[in-house]
């Protein structure tokens, strides 16, 4: 038995282990389960190609292997360790980054020891025409990956401002670029040459760069799964120029199971996946922005206390906010402590909220709420008109308004929490400032809204101790 032989059956044995892994993601119960399937398939992987390259390559490569899976490691460990929950995303986009840029390098090295090596390859006829198309598309999805994973980078951590970039005409350059790369591909695979090459990676890395800044702050959830799903289709191609079955496997299961994330997402926000995908192809820009919507009012703890131990019943609906100031821990105690005194508590989750897709429940988890009383936006929305007092704690995009009666916000469509139709509305936040779409929030200015700034953690434990 050859080590590429047993090789091949580790690669077996790893796929299998990466579909465990997603089945096993999909629930809540056998989620870690799901996790442990993937480490173990990602060890099975890395050793069989490991002891490939030991019984194949050079002394020096060996050692650079283990050199850069070592440096690789260390920095993935202490990244990981030390991320914030709140930081996840970001460093989610950045990894997918690392694959965009990895598919662009292996295209560039199947280009340099297959097409300008003067013959002297294993390819021939249609075989080499494939190995041309295959360099092209792994190059053109590794760029578009590469840079748009940058920008949401740079967007979901605020060094770039969340806005939609409107550039004039933006679906027609993003079009012109797709015309650009069928061409450059039928034109390389007839001729396979360096500026061409050159030409493919230079429109892939501006359409990645415009795709993704092009699209709005509210919709980039949708924007980190739909580059999860790129990422996943560029190591399928590098699967494909490496001959690497695993490569293939792998890259094909994130690529579609992201790109069914990103459908369910759009649907649960009321966004069209195509559009999306392509860029905000379609979405206007939004008109309304200065609207004067009069005064807000201020409130203390000690009235929010009062308000609170004379209700019937509460909802809280957490956001970001929440999770930045860690409130989750405050925010347990006093629902146990209305409770106690007979006040029916319940929460309520935006499938947004917050940085990632169930953020939410898992701080709430954290701090030991129970699970029974922790609703999701479609179970608790026709609830609100009955709701006494409802606490947002951090949130501002996910209880808007505006998303549902004004047609020229950027979030318009979006369903959101309708806490507005409760009794009375208390905002835990530090300031006016806009939540992460960048866009005002009505809700503060209504009647019965009322504002109490500070840090949510303080501010939470201040009720509590007046409570
Ligand atoms: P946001 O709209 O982001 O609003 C969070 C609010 O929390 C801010 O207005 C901020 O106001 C307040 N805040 C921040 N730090 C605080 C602190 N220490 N104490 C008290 N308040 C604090 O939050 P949301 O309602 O959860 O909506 C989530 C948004 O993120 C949506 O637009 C969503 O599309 C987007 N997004 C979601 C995800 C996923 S998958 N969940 C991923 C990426 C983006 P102040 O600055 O005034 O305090």
């Amino acid at each position: 038995m050859t080590a590429q032989s047993i090789a091949d059956a580790a690669y077996i044995i790893a796929a299998l282990l990466f579909i465990l892994t997603l089945a096993g993601l999909s629930k809540h119960e056998t989620s870690r389960q799901g996790i442990v399937f993937g480490i173990a398939g990602m060890a099975v992987a890395l050793a069989a190609t490991v002891g490939v390259a030991v019984q194949n390559a050079a002394a020096i490569a060996v050692t650079l292997l283990f050199v850069a899976v070592a440096c690789g490691a260390v920095i993935g460990l202490w990244r990981a360790r030390i991320v914030e929950m709140t930081g996840m995303p970001e460093l989610i986009a950045l990894l997918h980054s690392f694959v965009g840029l990895a598919a662009v390098l292996v295209g560039w090295d199947g280009f340099f020891s297959v097409e300008n090596n003067a013959g002297q390859t294993e390819f021939a006829g249609s075989l080499l025409h494939i190995h041309h198309a295959e360099v092209f598309i792994g190059v053109f999805i590794g760029g578009v990956t590469f840079t748009g994973s940058i920008v949401a980078n740079l967007k979901l951590s605020g060094r770039m401002k969340s806005a939609p970039l409107m550039l004039p005409g933006k679906n027609y350059l993003n079009l012109g670029a797709l015309a650009a790369f069928g061409i450059l591909t039928g034109v390389f695979v007839g001729s396979p040459d360096l500026g061409l090459l050159i030409a493919v990676t230079l429109v892939a890395l501006a359409l990645g760069w415009h795709l993704v800044a092009s699209i709005g702050g509210g919709d980039m959830p949708v924007v980190v799964s739909m580059l999860n799903s790129y990422s996943g289709w560029a190591a399928a191609a590098s699967g494909f120029l490496l001959n690497n079955n695993l490569l293939i496997v792998t890259g094909a299961l994130v690529g579609s199971s992201g790109a069914y994330l990103s459908y369910i997402m759009c649907q649960a926000m009321n966004r069209s996946f195509i559009s999306v995908i392509a860029g905000g192809f379609g979405m206007e820009a939004p008109t309304s922005s200065d609207t004067d919507y009069g005064d807000y009012r201020e409130v203390n703890a000690t009235e929010v206390a009062a308000l609170l131990t004379n209700a019937k019943s509460v909802v809280i609906t957490p956001g970001y906010g929440m999770a930045v100031a860690q409130a989750q821990y405050p925010v347990a105690e006093l629902t146990q402590k209305l409770r106690d005194r007979g006040v029916d508590v319940r929460f309520g989750i935006h499938p947004v909220a917050g940085r990632l897709p169930g953020h939410m429940n898992v701080l709430l988890a954290e701090a030991k709420v129970p699970y029974d009383i922790v609703l999701e936006m479609d179970e608790i929305n026709d609830d609100f008109a009955d709701t006494s007092v409802v606490l947002v704690i951090g949130a501002n995009d996910t209880v808007n308004p505006a998303a549902a009666e004004d047609p020229g916000s950027p979030i318009a469509g979006m369903p959101v929490l309708r806490v507005w139709e409760a009794a009375d509305v208390v905002v835990f936040k530090r300031s006016m400032a806009a939540g992460y779409a960048g866009v005002q929030n009505p809700l503060f200015f209504r009647d019965n809204a009322q504002m109490l700034f500070g840090d949510a953690k303080s501010m939470v434990e201040e009720v509590l101790r007046a409570i």
